[in-house]
């Protein structure tokens, strides 16, 4: 495959009514999930349940993508090309829940008034913010009809930097003092297996690209 193409199927939309279905139950499972979290925020029955719901939305953000970035590598391993179709609903709820989080913590977090102040003086958040923006672009070219205007190769390029946005969400997470010992633990070392699985693919595929005119000449010089 080359390097800068997409596999069919990947982005496709689903051509069976049940996958249709299910894709949108599980876009009302997310909202009912999200209405659910911000119902328990705003009456509280716990001191700090706010706060629980805020680190609540992040970790379902955090769910979805790892979820979302798992995808492809499994279903090559276990060749089932259809699962591919499942990383846009996924990206794009992590998505959705990452900028839920973010909006909650903006107008309700505890630290107010100065909250806008504390974004850029503690790393964690600022660092969290650059991962949302990276995501917006992604999450805004994440329809057929941009992708065809985009090109898939361009949509690709684009759609790489989902790598760095996931970094940076965990160092986010574990910054925020996220126990090591259960789900942050296991994100630092999804994260950086998804990379390194990420880097020694795209290696090889320049390489294999770059092989081919090489050997081409070499064929044509022996039959000459
Ligand atoms: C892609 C973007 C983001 C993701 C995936 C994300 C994810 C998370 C996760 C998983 C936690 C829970 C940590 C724990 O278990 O203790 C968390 C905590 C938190 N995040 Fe985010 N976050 C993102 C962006 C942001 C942004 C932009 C802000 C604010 C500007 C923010 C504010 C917070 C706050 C205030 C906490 C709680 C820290 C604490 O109570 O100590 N997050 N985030």
């Amino acid at each position: 495959m080359s390097l800068l193409t997409i596999p069919r199927g990947a982005i496709a939309p689903s051509p069976y009514p049940v996958e249709r279905w299910l894709k949108r139950a599980f876009y009302l499972a997310c909202a009912a999930l999200a209405g659910w979290l911000l119902w328990r925020a705003s009456h509280q029955h716990q001191p700090f349940e706010a706060d629980w719901v805020n680190k609540e939305l992040g970790r379902w953000s955090l769910r979805f993508l790892f979820a979302c970035l798992l995808l492809s590598p499994l279903s090559r391993l276990l060749r089932q090309p259809a699962w591919r179709r499942w990383r846009r609903p996924l990206g794009l709820m992590a998505f959705a829940f990452a900028a839920i989080h973010t909006v909650h913590f903006l107008l309700y977090g505890r630290v107010w008034p100065h909250r806008m102040a504390i974004v850029v003086q503690r790393p964690y958040l600022a660092i969290g913010l650059v991962a949302l923006i990276l995501f917006v672009p992604l999450a805004a070219t994440s329809n057929d009809a941009v992708v065809r205007w985009m090109t898939p190769r361009r949509w690709r390029l684009l759609h790489l930097a989902v790598y760095p946005a996931a970094a940076l969400s965990v160092a986010h997470e574990v910054m925020a003092y996220a126990p090591l010992i259960g789900e942050a633990g296991l994100y630092c070392a999804l994260v950086v297996l998804v990379l390194a699985a990420k880097a020694w693919r795209e290696t090889r595929a320049v390489r294999s690209a770059a092989a081919r005119p090489a050997r081409k000449v070499r064929g044509s010089v022996a039959v000459g």
